[in-house]
Formats: C-alpha cells, structure tokens, sequence
C-alpha cells in the first residue's frame, strides 16, 4: 500500500521528543520558542507565533482584527472549510469568489467582491503555490478601495484599509518574489497539521507582518498572551518559583502550542532544505511523465515570480466529468495506491449550500474540482513508488478515457 502523506517520522524527531518528554517540561516553552525561531528563519521575518492549529490562529486573528456581524471576509471558493469556518466563527460572513486556473483566487473577482463592509481579503496558496500577492496587496491599498473602507474597531482605525491575510496552510517553503511567504501581505498563517511539508501532529504558526504604526515585536507579544487567555504570565514562567501572581487582561483563546507537539517540528524543520528537495524532484518527475499525454494538465509549480512548496500534486485530466474522475480514483485505489481530491468546492459543502452559496457562481472552481487527483508526494517516497504511481495513474486514467471513446 502507498499511503497518501504518512508524517515524516526519523530518529531525530524521536530524540526531539523524548528530549521533551524527560525535560519535565512537555508544554509551551522553549522547544515552542525554538520552533518559533526557525520558521522565522525559514521565512525571513522575525515575529512568528505558534497556535494549537491554522484554524485557531485564524479566528484568533479575525477576532483581534475586531469583526462585527455583517462585516465581510473574501476568500476563495476553492479551499478547505477551516478558511470559511473560522471567518463565521470570528462573527463575520465569507464571501466567495471564484478561481483561476492555477487553482488560486482571481484578483479581478476580489476587486468586484469588495464593499464598505469588506475587512479583510483571505487569500489561499493552493497546494503550496503562492497567489497572487502583490496584486492583491495593491488592490487593498488603493485608493479608491480605501475611500470605502469604513473601520468600525481599533485594529481596522490604526490600519486604514482592508487587511490582507494569507491562508498560507500549505506555502510554508514556498517562495514569493525571491522571499519566503510573508513579506506580501500583514498577516499569513501556516498549518503543522499531521499532513503538511512540516507537522507539529495539530500545529499553526502565524508570520505577523503588519505595516506602520504596529509594532510587530509588541504585537506579537499581545497575541502570544491572546492564545493563553490573556494571562500576564505563561505556565512557564509561573513555574520558575515565586512567581505566581499574575493577572487576565482581556478576553483570550486558550490555543498556546506544548513543547512536545513543536518537537516534532522542530526535528523536521531543521531537516528542511533537503525534504523539499525531495518532494520537487518527486513533483518535476511527476509532470515530466504526465506532460506526455494530451488528456493532462500538470499543476502550476513555478514562474520567474513564484515556487511552490510542493504540497500537494493535483494532477487534472482534460474533458472529463466527477464520475469520470471518481472511476479513476476507484482504479488506483484498486492497486493499493491512496489518492485524493483537493478540495470539494465549499458551496456544494452542505453547510454552505444550506446558508446560499450556489456552485454556479464558481465554475472555475468547479471545472478544477470534477477533474482534479491529488497524488502521493512525500519525502519518504521511494524512486520505485513514485514509478509505480505514474505507471498505474497512467494506465487507470488511459482505461476511463479509452472507454469513454468507444461508448461515444
Ligand atoms: C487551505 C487550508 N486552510 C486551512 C486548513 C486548516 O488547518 P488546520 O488543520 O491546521 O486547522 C487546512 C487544512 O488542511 C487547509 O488545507
């Protein structure tokens, strides 16, 4: 069997971890600090914050931003649930829009989107490949979309426009304009969830960016105690004997990251460089193979602008319909090989139809969806299974399609 995206587990994440298990230390504290400090290298910017997950740093973020029922947050269609969830559980409405062809969302459609209830635009790199940040950057510091802009909190007075947030669940590695994501845009958000290029088992970590007048040293200082509820004093610092007195300051989360989920992370982060290398020869090899067929179109991987973090490989078959596509799926699981879809448009999510979003006003997204295969991509993956993933993907899809041929 050919699981789909196994964690990376070596004998230096074990150390990591059993180093947290005997330090008598096992939540937040300095392997959470370490962590914080290497993704901060990873990206080139100082202030990182780890949460207990991208969708608690999300609503934490929303939240602070100060959102009021009926306050708009624009993010795509085509994405996970978390990235409308958390706008809803931060008191606000998503509003969505549609896609490009590189699966990530279209500028000109943010631009329409935009009314004088918009507070922030979340945007999401698809499979690891950045969206269009600048674009997207200069759209929300416009003039002509500041002169909607109407703040109703602190946050969104001392900002002054719309703020620009990255569901960058799947970029952590990937490159914008020669930097690691988070220069572009105020505040962008990473999962560690057990699937992701790095994992702390449930993790997040959000880049805080924020131009002038914030102090992002002291912004993040602010949120670090949102995630402990507001607490003056860490569990860790309470520890260091009579040091007990602290105080709650405000109306916090309880999202902080323990030390023996940011070991994990912290073994594999250093191992980095070369785990990405290995996921971009597996995904080169991938569309080197596929490029052949005239039924397929590869997944965007890099422009003079933009590299991907080789998350995910979603491979699309040309002019085929859903069940076309879930046949194929059948057939490779068939051979024991674990593929997947990424994502199900969020209007044909039964939640979100039952609140009115509507599948016709996104048929890019939906285009991407019924043809879309997500395949294994991992560093463990041998030479033999990558083979073995082309040969049988080929074959399974070569299979529907010739039978499509002869019924027409
Ligand atoms: C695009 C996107 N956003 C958000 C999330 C949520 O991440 P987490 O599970 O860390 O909350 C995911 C998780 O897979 C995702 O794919």
């Amino acid at each position: 069997m050919i699981p789909f995206s196994p964690p990376y587990i070596n004998e230096n994440v074990i150390k990591e971890v059993v180093d947290s298990l005997k330090s008598g230390w096992i939540t937040t504290g300095p392997k959470v600090k370490e962590l914080e400090y290497e993704i901060a290298q990873f990206v080139g910017l100082p202030n990182v914050l780890c949460v207990n997950s991208w969708t608690s740093g999300a609503i934490m973020m929303l939240r602070w931003l100060g959102l009021e029922k009926g306050d708009e947050v624009i993010i795509p269609s085509y994405t996970y649930c978390a990235t409308a969830l958390a706008v809803i559980h931060a008191g606000g409405t998503p509003i969505m829009v549609d896609v490009n062809d590189d699966f990530n969302i279209d500028v000109k459609s943010i631009e329409k989107a935009i009314t004088s209830k918009t507070k922030a635009v979340l945007s999401v790199d698809f499979a690891g490949f950045p969206c269009d940040y600048s674009e997207i950057q200069e759209l929300v510091a416009s003039e002509k979309i500041i002169k909607l802009f109407k703040p109703t909190s602190q946050i969104q007075k001392k900002l002054g426009r719309i703020l620009f947030i990255s569901d960058a669940a799947h970029s952590l590695g990937a490159n914008y304009k020669n930097k690691g994501i988070g220069h572009s845009c105020d505040i962008s958000i990473f999962s560690l969830h057990a699937v992701k290029n790095i994992t702390t088992a449930e993790g997040g970590a959000i880049v805080i960016n924020m131009p002038k007048p914030f102090d992002n040293e002291n912004l993040y200082g602010n949120l670090r105690s949102m995630t402990l509820n507001c607490q003056t004093k860490d569990a860790f610092s309470k520890s260091q004997g009579g040091n007990w007195k602290y105080d709650i300051t405000g109306l916090g989360m309880k999202i902080n990251m323990a030390d023996i989920n940011a070991a994990i992370g912290l073994a594999q982060i250093k191992e980095y460089p070369t785990l990405l290398e290995r996921r971009k020869s597996i995904f080169k090899k991938y569309s080197s193979e596929f490029k052949k067929f005239n039924w397929s179109i590869e997944p965007p991987t890099s422009t003079n602008e933009k590299e991907s973090s080789y998350h995910l490989y979603p491979l699309r078959i040309k002019n085929i319909n859903e069940e076309q596509r879930d046949e194929i799926i059948s057939l490779i699981s068939a051979q024991q090989i674990a593929v997947n879809v990424h994502f199900i448009p969020l209007p044909l999510l039964t939640y979100f139809k039952d609140l009115g979003y509507s599948i016709k006003e996104h048929p890019k997204a939906y285009n991407n969806y019924k043809a879309e295969i997500s395949l294994p991509i991992y560093p463990q993956l041998t030479d033999e299974s990558v083979d073995l993933v082309i040969k049988t993907t080929i074959d399974c899809c070569e299979q529907v399609l010739n039978t499509v041929s002869k019924t027409v």
